[in-house]
């Protein structure tokens, strides 16, 4: 391989041929869209995630997955949103067959069957008045997250989703054995169809802050640092997915994306039988459209960029609040 014989330009010189030996694609089709349901009232934007809205379960919500639907993003995941006064230290909210994130599971499977893949959030921060992701107890003065207790309201919580119509569920607490307990509560109940999307590499990331502000499910007091992973660490995430996938996990994740993509790729070559969805976090979003807002990137450009970025690291699915945007710029073409 030497020049002048060889000349890597050959390949860059026209759309056409840097199309045709392109190593990555990007389609509608790998997209998860993320979707917050609410209980009632009208649709109300996330002001730190410009194009989010927070969606009550009805009509509004409805019309919104089908022009989803158009533009060939069928996948989704839902998360619930909460007013405060809903909230308690179990995170009741969370496993109530009448809450928020049952309705709209119910809502969409009746209204829309086969034509959507329905994904699941299984945490409690969005319904414990505490903020955390598990039950809190004190031990010696010292406050912590019951894990074992913790797991077995995800796999009530995760019964009462797969009730709803959920295709899968996917916990994203973070607790030890989560997987397994949900698993076995799901064959129990004989939801042996309905998957389990686990987000096994989830670090305690600074990016989620956008989100915590959408759904209002920050942590009035620490932090997560005690269950989620540390940023130094990449091996770890291969203990993590390994555990997951022996516990039954059909997608493994890692979370955020950008910022580990290193990891998204590391999984993908240790395994690269199981699907792997990587979630480009609500920081990643707000970061390019803040700076878009500011004149200082193209949005357009670095979304895609990014998008790609992700898939070319080893994601086969990329959980991303621009699914519908990219869908259409997509369809506009590539700026590659
Ligand atoms: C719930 C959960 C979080 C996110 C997804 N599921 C928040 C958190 O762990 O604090 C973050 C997603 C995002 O930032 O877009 N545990």
């Amino acid at each position: 391989m030497k020049f002048p014989a060889v000349r890597p330009r050959r390949l860059r010189a026209s759309k056409i041929i840097r199309d045709a030996v392109a190593e990555t694609s990007l389609e509608p089709g790998d997209f998860i869209y993320p979707i917050f349901a609410k209980p009632g009232g009208s649709a109300e934007p996330v002001p730190v995630m410009p194009g989010i809205n927070r969606w009550p379960v009805g009509e509004a919500l409805i019309k919104h997955v089908e022009e989803a639907l158009s533009l060939g993003v069928n996948k989704f995941i839902l998360f619930g949103v909460l007013p405060d006064d809903m909230k308690d230290p179990l995170g009741t909210g969370g496993y109530d067959p009448q809450g928020v994130v049952p309705r709209a599971l119910r809502l969409l499977k009746e209204t829309f069957a086969d034509k959507v893949l329905l994904f699941a959030d299984v945490c409690l921060c969005e319904y414990t008045s505490h903020g955390h992701c598990g039950i809190v107890m004190e031990r010696r003065g010292r406050l912590y997250i019951d894990n074992d207790k913790t797991i077995k309201l995800y796999a009530r919580e995760a019964v009462v989703y797969a009730e709803a119509g959920a295709d899968f569920v996917a916990p994203s607490g973070m607790m030890d054995g989560q997987v397994a307990e949900i698993r076995r509560a799901l064959d129990e109940h004989g939801f042996h169809d309905v998957g389990i999307m686990a987000y096994g590499a989830k670090y305690a990331s600074a990016f989620y802050g956008p989100f915590r502000v959408a759904a209002s499910s920050a942590p009035k007091f620490g932090d997560r640092r005690a269950y989620q992973m540390d940023p130094r660490n990449a091996h770890e995430a291969l203990k993590e997915v390994m555990l997951d996938l022996e516990e039954g996990a059909d997608i493994v994740m890692v979370k955020p994306a950008l910022a580990y993509l290193d990891v998204i790729r590391l999984v993908k070559t240790h395994y690269p039988w199981a699907p792997l969805a990587a979630y480009s976090v609500s920081g990643e979003y707000s970061m390019i459209k803040a700076a878009a807002a500011a004149g200082y990137i193209d949005e357009r450009a670095a979304a895609l960029e990014a998008l790609t970025a992700i898939k070319r690291a080893g994601a086969d699915l990329i959980i991303t609040y621009y699914a519908l945007e990219a869908a259409r710029w997509i369809r506009e073409g590539l700026p590659f």
